[in-house]
């Protein structure tokens, strides 16, 4: 007996813990299917990662099970159209001003909204935190705010590692923190930057956080 070879561990207890997040759960995996079948596949594993970087976020800053909810699920929702082509891009969401008819990407989050809207979500923290994940969201409003840091901070992006940790304290100033510095990069390259993009720019500059 004493000369028995020591037991191999399950490779579950020896991979490193990774968060199961939201698809996991009954009421949300239905909308995962639906968005996986509409994006590539690479898309969709920066969406499981987005989602479950969301809902951290959002509990490391207090939030109610509804918000929390809601992130979760407009996390998941997030880029349901950002692999659609133009025409689809444009038959969703019209354009509505210059940039966005040169740039139909930029489109994809207020076509990801109608997509939303169409599949019956209601909620508008939630079709609001999907469309505005491209231009910024409003300051203060923290589900849309989670998901658009969670969209930027993924650590699949390889960057950005500060404002993650930062997010986990102070979601607000970290929403900031990556707001401003997507303007200053988009104008220092002399691209163009969208009009909602500014204007929440100039407001939450003009706040103290
Ligand atoms: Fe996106
Ligand atoms: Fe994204």
């Amino acid at each position: 007996m004493s000369d028995a070879p020591t037991p191999i561990q399950p490779a579950a207890r020896q991979a490193p813990f990774v968060a199961p997040g939201p698809c996991q759960r009954a009421s949300i995996a239905p909308y995962c299917a639906r968005v996986r079948a509409m994006v590539t596949e690479e898309r969709f594993q920066h969406i499981l990662r987005v989602a479950a970087l969301a809902e951290t976020i959002g509990i490391a800053n207090g939030f109610s099970r509804g918000e929390l909810r809601a992130t979760s699920l407009a996390a998941v929702l997030h880029d349901v159209a950002r692999d659609l082509d133009e025409a689809k891009l444009f038959a969703l969401a019209p354009p509505q001003h210059a940039i966005e008819s040169e740039h139909p990407l930029a489109l994809h989050g207020r076509a990801g909204r109608a997509i939303a809207v169409a599949w019956g979500i209601t909620d508008e923290r939630v079709l609001d935190a999907i469309e505005h994940h491209v231009s910024g969201p409003r300051p203060g409003d923290r589900v849309a705010m989670a998901v658009y840091v969670a969209d930027v901070t993924e650590p699949g992006r390889g960057v950005n590692l500060d404002l993650r940790e930062l997010a986990m304290r102070d979601l607000p100033r970290a929403y900031k923190r990556a707001l401003v510095s997507k303007v200053r990069y988009l104008q220092s390259h002399g691209k163009a930057v969208h009009p909602r993009t500014l204007k929440v720019h100039d407001e939450i500059s003009s706040q103290s956080t």
